[in-house]
């Protein structure tokens, strides 16, 4: 449909592109929305403090995220190639393409544990299928389900097996046939059924004080701590610091306004976490399950919902149909930043690469499936053997999800500000729709991705290694 070739690096002609606008916006929608705002958004909240973290988030998706959106678009979009090749071929020097190294490594670490939630939501869909979910009746009896679920040490690690097969289908179909079409169809279909839940879980009895929780900053919680893991979040939420945005912006054509674009995404990324947490906390205490639950609390604390609405498991059919398809079009961008690095950097077949690297991440993705409790040593508990009284997972989740990509968020913006400079940058960004933003809206994007962004994260960063509090 769209013809750019004339436009493009010869070398570029088979890498793929979107098929038009909706599609691009879609894809990167997809990648952004996902478990981030739906599983880890809500525990995230309640691991740090209800409405302060949500402040605290709000404040970063805007300073940090959307700048960072932006560049990593645009260094996509000017270089079309992947994280190592965008700064490579932007950014002279031999240091900056391990920065899209470290992105590169950073998706695969990522996918290894996101994967074996993504397994999860498939285990509670074959739940909602069978009827056993119907007896998650309260916060208890949903607590115990969810916990020999994810004990059991056979089926979380198939299901986040079956889940990076399918996603290595949907890869292996390329950019437009795969991706694109995927998400496309699906990304609207969960937002209506998100809406419908909120209406219901807001007025369940309590729900207001669901609410209160998720709107009230309690500041005696403040800690270094809840920062770092709402910075972590707005970054994880929008897919950044890792050179995803930067893969999906290397198949956008010059037809795309970068500006509306970016804005589209972290609004709807936002709104979707958002609306998720009005979700979960009313329901939360409405259940009366605990509101420190850890990475199991959607898992517990939604069935106790369905199963209070007419044609409940019909919902949760849907619900955990729609988790599952929003998780697939994230792990789909998480598979692509790798894979986009061996096709375009080591000539590698889309089929070889995308085959290779979901089988590598299965094998990674085994510990984290049984640190609930198959495997002791990896579970936190008494007889973990890891530090931090972390579960195998949720350090990954750590490492990964918030130290990664906000030190990967500070390289990018410190080579697309310094090294590639701010008018490239923002003539990128523009590239194909000359004047459409008003000036002071440049200049302040120009001023975050240069200054703020970097020391804000750089700031966070020495703190937490000066005081020591890791996690
Ligand atoms: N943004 C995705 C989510 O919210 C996760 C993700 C992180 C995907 C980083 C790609 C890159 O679920």
């Amino acid at each position: 449909m769209i013809n750019m070739a004339s436009s493009q690096l010869n070398e570029n002609i088979d890498r793929g592109q979107w098929t038009g606008r909706i599609g691009f916006i879609l894809a990167a929608a997809g990648s952004a929305i996902g478990l981030g705002n739906i599983w880890r958004f809500p525990y995230s909240v309640a691991e740090g403090g209800g409405g302060l973290f949500v402040i605290i988030y709000l404040f970063f998706v805007l300073v940090i995220g959307l700048p960072v959106l932006l560049a990593e678009l645009s260094l996509g979009r000017a270089s079309q190639r992947n994280p190592v090749g965008a700064f490579k071929a932007m950014i002279p020097g031999k240091f900056w393409p391990y920065v899209g190294g470290l992105g590169v490594l950073t998706g695969g670490g990522i996918l290894a544990f996101y994967s074996v939630i993504a397994g999860w939501t498939l285990g509670y869909l074959g739940k909602s299928v069978s009827g056993t979910l119907s007896q998650a009746v309260d916060g208890e009896s949903s607590g115990q389900i969810f916990s020999s679920f994810v004990a059991d040490p056979t089926w979380p690690v198939i299901l986040s097996g079956i889940f990076l097969l399918i996603t290595f289908f949907v890869v292996r179909g390329g950019v437009a046939k795969g991706i694109e079409r995927a998400t496309t169809l699906l990304m609207p279909a969960l937002f209506v059924l998100l809406l419908a839940l909120a209406v219901r879980a807001l007025t369940l009895p309590n729900g207001m004080e669901g609410l209160i929780y998720l709107f009230t900053p309690d500041w005696s919680k403040l800690s270094l701590n809840v920062v770092m893991g709402a910075l972590g979040q707005a970054l994880f939420s929008l897919s950044l610091g890792m050179g995803a945005m930067i893969t999906y912006g290397s198949y956008a054509s010059k037809k795309e306004n970068l500006w509306k674009s970016g804005i589209f995404i972290a609004t709807a990324d936002t709104g979707i976490a958002l609306l998720a947490g009005l979700i979960i906390f009313p329901t939360l205490f409405f259940a009366s399950a605990d509101p420190q639950a850890g990475p199991g609390l959607v898992f517990v604390v939604l069935p106790t919902i369905f199963n209070q609405m007419p044609f409940g498991s019909v919902v949760a059919m849907a619900f955990f149909s729609l988790l599952g398809i929003a998780a697939l079009t994230s792990t789909v961008s998480l598979l692509e930043v790798v894979v986009s690095y061996f096709v375009d950097e080591k000539g590698w077949s889309r089929h070889t690469a995308s085959i290779t690297i979901a089988g590598a991440c299965f094998l990674l993705a085994i510990p984290s499936a049984l640190a609930f409790g198959a495997s002791p040593q990896l579970s936190g508990g008494d007889d973990s053997i890891l530090p931090f009284g972390l579960d195998f997972l949720s350090l990954n989740n750590n490492i990964w999800g918030n130290y990664s990509l906000s030190i990967g968020a500070f390289l990018i913006c410190v080579g697309v500000a310094w090294f590639w400079g701010i008018p490239k940058f923002l003539s990128a960004l523009e590239d194909g729709h000359s004047q459409i933003f008003p000036m002071p809206g440049r200049q302040i994007v120009g001023l975050l991705v240069k200054i703020i962004c970097p020391l804000a994260v750089l700031t966070v960063l020495i703190f937490i290694i000066a005081t020591g509090n890791y996690f």
